[in-house]
């Protein structure tokens, strides 16, 4: 009986640490970017914007992008957060995760 709560309660402490540590983001390693290196890459073949501190790379959009590609130009290699959000639906960002590269290093 007492061996049976042990593993009650060592299932219950496991839950409770599991709900509290996103297992999945462990192990996985964050690429850290430096605004060294984002501000390099500001051009039509090579382009890198921020938003929320997340590096998006999205030289393979910059052709499709309904908005046309000067205004990415324009801002190729900043941080874009505020023009982004003053011009898209949010949810746009869940397309584009996967140009996600990285966060700025703090
Ligand atoms: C991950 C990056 C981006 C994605 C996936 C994206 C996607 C889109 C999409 C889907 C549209 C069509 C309109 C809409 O559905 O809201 C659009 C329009 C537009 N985007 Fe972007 N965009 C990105 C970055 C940017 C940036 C960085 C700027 C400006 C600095 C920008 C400026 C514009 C403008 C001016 C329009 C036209 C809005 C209009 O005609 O009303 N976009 N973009």
């Amino acid at each position: 009986m007492s061996r049976l709560w042990y593993h009650l309660v060592n299932k219950l402490f496991l839950q409770s640490i599991m709900k509290y540590t996103n297992t999945e983001e462990i192990g996985k390693s964050v690429n850290l970017i430096d605004w060294n290196e984002i501000i390099k890459h500001n051009t039509f073949n090579d382009l890198w914007i921020v938003i929320n501190h997340t590096v998006y790379d999205i030289t393979s959009f910059i052709q499709y992008h309904p908005g046309g590609h000067d205004i990415l130009i324009y801002n190729a290699g900043k941080d874009v957060t505020d023009i982004f959000f003053d011009i898209h639906n949010k949810d746009i960002l869940k397309n584009a995760e996967k140009f996600i590269i990285g966060k700025v290093l703090p």
